[in-house]
C-alpha cells in the first residue's frame, strides 16, 4: 500500500508534492476556489535527487514528507527548472537541512537564485540538450523559455521515459487522494481548471509554449509526465500533451461570452437582449457576466474558449466605465487571434464607452461586427432590436465561419 505521506511512481521515484487550500489568490491575482498542489518528485538511487520544491507556506509538510522518503540518506541535488517561488521560496529551509546539496539549473537560473535567496554556490548549470549523470541515474535538459519564465526548463529520465515538465501540463486544483490521471475525474473537474491555469498563467506566451510543446512532443518517447501543478500523468500522457497544443493554438468554440459592465442595471438589460439575439441566431453555448462581479481570471478564460467575445460598458467620467477598462488591458496583453468582437456602449451624457471600445478593438486590430449600438440611457423597444440584431450577426458570423 501506498505510504500515506508519499507516493511512489516507479522503483526510484516518489511524489512527494503538497496541497495549499490557504492560498486565495494564486499570483495575489486568480483565485483558488479549491487550491492548488506543488508537485515535487524525488529520485533515489546511488544520489538522491529533488526535482522542484514547493511553496515556503507549505514547507513543513514538505520537509516531512522529503523525509520521510530519504530517512538518514543525504540529498545529493536538487533540480530547479523554474524559479518561479511557488516552486523555489522552500529552497533555503532544505539549504539548511543539506547544506552540502548541489544545485542543477541553467544560466538564466543563477540570477533567479542570487536575487531571491543570495545563493551562487554549489550551482551545476546545464545547456539545452544536455544529459547529466547523477549517480547512477541521467536527466537530459531542455530549455522552454518564457513557459513560463525566462529560466524555464524540462528535464527527462530516457530509462523510465518520464518527462519533469514544471509548469507545463499543469493545472489549479489539489490532488485530493488522486495524484495519477488514471485516480481521478480529469474531464469532470481538472479540465476547467486546467484551462484556466494554461489561460491565467502561459496564455500571453501561446506562441512560445506551442514552440516547446512541438519540441518536446516530436522528440521525446513520454510515458509519464510529472507536472508541478495538477495530476501525474502515466495512462494517458497524450491527453494533456493535445489538450495544452489546442489551448496554446487558442482552439476556440462556437460559442459567445458578453461582458458588461453596468451602474444601475440598464446595460446588464442591453446584455440580456444581445444573449437572446444569439441564441436567437442558433447558438446555445451562450455566457453573460458582469465585469464588476466575476474575476478577470474566468473573463480572460471565457474569452479565451470561445469564439464571440461581445463587450458593452457604460460610460463612466467620459471614459469606459473602470472594471471594462481593466479587462481591455488585459485582452490586450493575452494577444488572442481567433475571437470574432462585438461592442455596444452606453451613456447618460457626453458618452465614452463606445469611443474607447472602438479604441480598443483598432488597437488590436480585432474583426469587430458591424451593427454597434450606442444608447443614451436605458434602451427602449428599437434599441432593443438592435441589440438583439448584434446578438443574431454574432450567431450568424459564428457559424459562417464554420463553412
Ligand atoms: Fe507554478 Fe510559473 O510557477
Amino acid at each position: 500500500m501506498d505510504n500515506l505521506l508519499t507516493v511512489p511512481i516507479n522503483d526510484h521515484l516518489y511524489y512527494i508534492g503538497v496541497n495549499d487550500r490557504q492560498t486565495e489568490l494564486f499570483e495575489a491575482m486568480w483565485p483558488l476556489p479549491d487550491g492548488v498542489a506543488y508537485n515535487s518528485y524525488l529520485m533515489t538511487g546511488e544520489k538522491n535527487i529533488l526535482l522542484d520544491l514547493v511553496k515556503i507556506n507549505t514547507v513543513s509538510v514538505f520537509v516531512e514528507k522529503l523525509q520521510e522518503v530519504l530517512g538518514d540518506k543525504p540529498l545529493d541535488y536538487i533540480v530547479v527548472h523554474h524559479a518561479e517561488p511557488d516552486h523555489s521560496s522552500a529552497i533555503l529551509n532544505i539549504l539548511d537541512i543539506y547544506p552540502d546539496v548541489k544545485i542543477v539549473c541553467n544560466k538564466k537560473t543563477v540570477d533567479f537564485l542570487k536575487n531571491y535567496y543570495d545563493i551562487e554556490d554549489n550551482l551545476i548549470i546545464v545547456k539545452d540538450g544536455e544529459t547529466l549523470e547523477l549517480g547512477n541515474r541521467k536527466l537530459t535538459f531542455y530549455m522552454t523559455p518564457m513557459v513560463h519564465w525566462p529560466e524555464s526548463m524540462v528535464s527527462y529520465e530516457e530509462e523510465t521515459k518520464t518527462l519533469f515538465s514544471q509548469d507545463i501540463f499543469g493545472g489549479f486544483g489539489t490532488l485530493d487522494g488522486g495524484i495519477f490521471d488514471d485516480e481521478l475525474r480529469f474531464d469532470e473537474y481538472y479540465l476547467d481548471e486546467t484551462r484556466r491555469y494554461f489561460i491565467n498563467i502561459v496564455g500571453k506566451y501561446a506562441k512560445q509554449a506551442l514552440r516547446s510543446l512541438n519540441k518536446l512532443a516530436t522528440t521525446l518517447d513520454i510515458k509519464t509526465i510529472c507536472p508541478v501543478h495538477g495530476p501525474v500523468w502515466r495512462k494517458n500522457p497524450q491527453k494533456i500533451i493535445d489538450l495544452y497544443v489546442s489551448l496554446a493554438s487558442q482552439e476556440v468554440q462556437d460559442g459567445v461570452v458578453i461582458i458588461y459592465g453596468s451602474m444601475y442595471g440598464n446595460t446588464e438589460k442591453m446584455a440580456e437582449a444581445v444573449a437572446r439575439g444569439v441564441v436567437h441566431g442558433g447558438i446555445k453555448d451562450v455566457r453573460v457576466r458582469d465585469v464588476s462581479k466575476t474575476p478577470f481570471s474566468y473573463l480572460l478564460a471565457d474569452a479565451w474558449k470561445y469564439k464571440g467575445v461581445i463587450l458593452g460598458s457604460c460610460s463612466y467620467d467620459n471614459d469606459l466605465f473602470p472594471p471594462m477598462k481593466f479587462i481591455t488591458e488585459e485582452f490586450k496583453h493575452q494577444k488572442m487571434k481567433n475571437n470574432i468582437w462585438g461592442i455596444f456602449g452606453s451613456y447618460s451624457w457626453s458618452g465614452g464607452a463606445m469611443k474607447n471600445l472602438k479604441a480598443f478593438a483598432e488597437d488590436c486590430k480585432y474583426e469587430v461586427l458591424e451593427t454597434q449600438p450606442e444608447i443614451k440611457g436605458a434602451a427602449n423597444n428599437e434599441d432593443m432590436e438592435e441589440l438583439m440584431k448584434l446578438g443574431e450577426e454574432m450567431a450568424k458570423a459564428i457559424l459562417a465561419s464554420k463553412e
